[in-house]
């Protein structure tokens, strides 16, 4: 649509004030980066995650937090599409999971336990990989793809290191190449699955000034932690999960004693999470 010229009314005659006030493009909702809803997930008949259903909000960093074997990895694995949900829905930016897909939309930082270090590829290569999508099948990097590697390894102080084999990295060097590997794709959604295990101060601070970063640019980031002072620390909402989602929305409204007792227990009854929040 074509902006109509200062000063006049876009659609028919001249409004009175209130009507010109009502007639003021809206401003729009922030779109929701992921939605899920019903999601359940099982390993082989064994449930890792079952009726599970949350929000997150562009532009926000999400704290996702349970205990081992709540369902952390388990609800990444899903939203990347590396495992099939036996039911309930995933939408990224509104649309299905595949077309998130083919968009490259969603990056994913593993937790460093998942990860074969000691595969022959350069931390460079590493963040090349960011770029597949928009290469054609040859995979043969352009100018700006060389580009966007060096600018996503410098946001990292990586650059200098460019060269090396992941498996030579630290584990705190090993997670700044996979955010680089994130940056380097362009994607609106980034889910990072324990990033602050094993990573020193500096680092820590280097990656929250990278995550706010992406939320001042409307994206959003999905963190799974067990460390609440995290979440009160730069998040802006959490998703509180037990083999379902229990709770999600606002901190304040989702850290009461009764859904924290709820996380840190050993329930693995399914329980669904109402729809913006609490329950
Ligand atoms: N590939 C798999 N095959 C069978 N069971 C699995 C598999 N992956 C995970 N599980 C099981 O699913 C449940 C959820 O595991 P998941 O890895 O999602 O937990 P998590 O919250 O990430 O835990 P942690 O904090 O230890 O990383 C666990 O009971 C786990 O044993
Ligand atoms: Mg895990």
């Amino acid at each position: 649509m074509v902006d109509p010229p200062r000063g006049t009314f876009p659609y028919g005659s001249s409004p009175t004030p209130a009507a010109h006030a009502a007639a003021q493009p809206p401003t729009p909702l922030p779109p929701e980066r992921i939605t899920v809803e019903g999601l359940c997930v099982d390993y082989h008949g064994v449930v890792a995650l079952h009726e599970a259903s949350l929000r997150v909000a562009a532009g926000s960093i999400c704290g996702l937090v349970g205990m081992n074997g709540a369902g952390k990895s388990t609800l990444f694995k899903a939203l990347m599409g590396f495992v099939r949900p036996s039911r309930g829905t995933i939408r990224i930016n509104g649309a299905p999971l595949a077309q998130a897909r083919r968009e490259q939309a969603v990056a994913y930082v593993p937790q460093t336990e998942s990860v074969d270090w000691n595969f022959p590829v350069s931390v460079a290569d590493v963040v090349m990989m960011g770029r597949y999508g928009r290469m054609n099948l040859l995979r043969r990097p352009r100018p700006q793809d060389r580009q966007a590697v060096r600018d996503s390894l410098e946001r990292v102080a990586l650059w200098d290191l460019r060269d090396r084999q992941i498996g030579e990295l630290s584990g705190g060097q090993r997670k700044r190449a996979f955010l680089a590997r994130a940056l380097a794709q362009g994607a609106t959604v980034l889910l990072l699955d324990e990033p602050f295990n094993g990573v020193d101060i500096r680092t820590e601070g280097l990656m929250v000034e990278l995550f706010e970063q992406f939320r001042r640019e409307g994206r959003s980031v999905l963190i799974s932690t067990h460390d609440l002072a995290h979440v009160r620390g730069f998040c802006d909402q959490v998703v509180l999960i037990n083999r379902t989602v229990l709770a999600y929305g606002a901190i304040d409204e989702v850290f009461t004693e009764e859904n924290l007792a709820r996380t840190f227990s050993a329930v693995v009854a399914g329980l669904g999470a109402s729809p913006g929040g609490t329950r």
